[in-house]
């Protein structure tokens, strides 16, 4: 593989994000407003958003999900940043990483200086089979969703192969939930910002306070066996395998390399950018591992001079618990078939040996599918930067990885981060 350079270097100076959850008295706009302007407050040494030259924003459906199209010039003006030029970026739920690598390649090339880069969705004002048809158009209409596939159809069989092949459980899936709302326990922009062990308790509070029986789970993996609190979605995922459906928005200052300390004096710069397509999940051989990120991770760590062991923290895709297992073993941090123990062992834990989704993930921190990639990025760009409060991780941290996965694989973009 040809070892591609930016033709300049790119940094990112500024990160913010609104809350993630649903928001049945907020627009699209509102969480957009949101997410600048806490950009606008983590810029260590100001910013006059008139230097902002354009505009990048990752949005997966606001066509399907709240009837309007056109969003990037909408949010934009919003945010009193027209007449700048502003770019939709669509690539399902990879779409914020997909702008965030246009953004990059703006500013490499020579164009821009300084450009805004976004993630926008709200999808909790359509009922839930209306937002599962808006997400289903992310798949193949012509040959796979005709057949009965649904996303959680898609990694449920994804799901089964890898079950099959490494004589993994539903229990190692489980692993990685719980796993995850304990990270998005720390997270107060987090959709769940609850333990599962917390989620349990408060049930059988809720039963005890009505006069009914309470249940006697004996511990979270008894709770996640238990059919009535957490049903079968597409065997073997069940509802705490699934990520929600949220709305959200994210956003993030990029800025040439070398004018970065002008912003701040801990600019967070990235070293390698990735991204590779797909067709959909009937032209794979193999469902343990999606070709898509192999080759996104590949470019992004060839670009970076960086091999996955270097890589302190990531933030991998984690819409459905498999997803994680599958990506942390695409992306080279665990062999094939090691992914889902490493989670049983809790070596993907913040206090494990490789942390994965200190966030808590799509899983506890939701997933605005436009808004997601960027998300990924303020999180690491927090950790890089010792600024994640009580989930900040243990150590000298100053590499860290972003996997942003589209559809049921075909689109996947990679990013490696580095504060030097
Ligand atoms: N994990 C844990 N709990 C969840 C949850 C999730 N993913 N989704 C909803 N819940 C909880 C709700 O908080 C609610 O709890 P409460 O009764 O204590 O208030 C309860 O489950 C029911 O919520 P509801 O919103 O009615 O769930 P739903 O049945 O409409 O949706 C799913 C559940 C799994 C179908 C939906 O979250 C989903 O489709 N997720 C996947 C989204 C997706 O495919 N994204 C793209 C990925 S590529």
């Amino acid at each position: 593989m040809t070892n591609r350079k930016l033709g300049r270097g790119v940094a990112v100076v500024g990160a913010g994000m609104s809350r993630f959850g649903a928001f049945p008295d907020k627009t699209t706009r509102d969480l957009f407003v949101e997410a600048f302007r806490e950009l606008c407050a983590s810029m260590d040494k100001g910013l006059d958003p008139k230097e902002i030259e354009a505009i990048y924003i990752g949005n997966a459906s606001s066509d399907l999900f709240e009837g309007q199209s056109h969003t990037a010039p909408l949010m934009t003006s919003w945010v009193g940043l027209a007449p700048r030029p502003a770019t939709r970026v669509e690539d399902a739920c990879a779409s914020s990483g997909v702008a965030l690598r246009q953004g990059i390649l703006a500013i490499a090339s020579g164009l821009y200086d300084i450009v805004l880069v976004g993630g926008i969705e709200k999808m909790t004002a359509l009922p839930i089979e209306k937002v599962t048809d808006a997400l289903t158009t992310a798949g193949d209409t012509l040959y796979e969703i005709p057949a009965g596939f649904t996303f959680p159809g898609y990694f449920a069989a994804m799901a089964t192969a890898y079950m099959h092949r490494y004589d993994a459980t539903p229990e190692t899936l489980m692993r990685v939930g719980i796993k995850n709302h304990e990270n998005g326990a720390l997270n107060d922009k987090a959709q769940f910002g609850q333990r599962i062990a917390d989620i349990m308790q408060a049930r059988r509070a809720s039963a005890a306070k009505k006069g009914l029986p309470v249940p006697d789970w004996k511990d979270e993996m008894e709770f996640l066996h238990d059919d009535r609190v957490n049903p079968l979605i597409a065997w073997p995922l069940r509802l705490f395998d699934c990520s929600p459906v949220s709305d959200g928005a994210s956003a993030v200052l990029l800025v040439r390399e070398d004018i970065a300390r002008r912003f701040t004096d801990v600019p967070v710069y990235i070293i390698g950018s990735g991204q590779a397509s797909d067709g959909g999940l009937s032209d794979r051989r193999d469902l343990t591992t999606l070709p898509v990120a192999r080759l996104a991770a590949q470019q992004a760590y060839a670009m970076a001079g960086v091999q996955p062991t270097d890589i302190q923290v990531a933030e991998v895709h984690d819409c459905f618990t498999i997803a994680e297992i599958i990506a942390t073993e695409d992306l080279g941090l665990f062999a094939p078939g090691h992914g889902g123990r490493a989670a049983q062992v809790g070596d993907t834990a913040r206090t494990g040996s490789r942390p994965i989704n200190p966030s808590g993930g799509l899983k506890a921190k939701g997933h605005p599918v436009g808004a997601t990639g960027v998300a990924q990025v303020i999180e690491i760009w927090k950790q890089l930067r010792g600024s994640a409060g009580a989930r900040q991780l243990p150590g000298d941290i100053r590499l860290g990885l972003t996997h942003n996965l589209g559809g049921s694989g075909q689109t996947c973009v990679v990013h490696i981060f580095e504060r030097r």
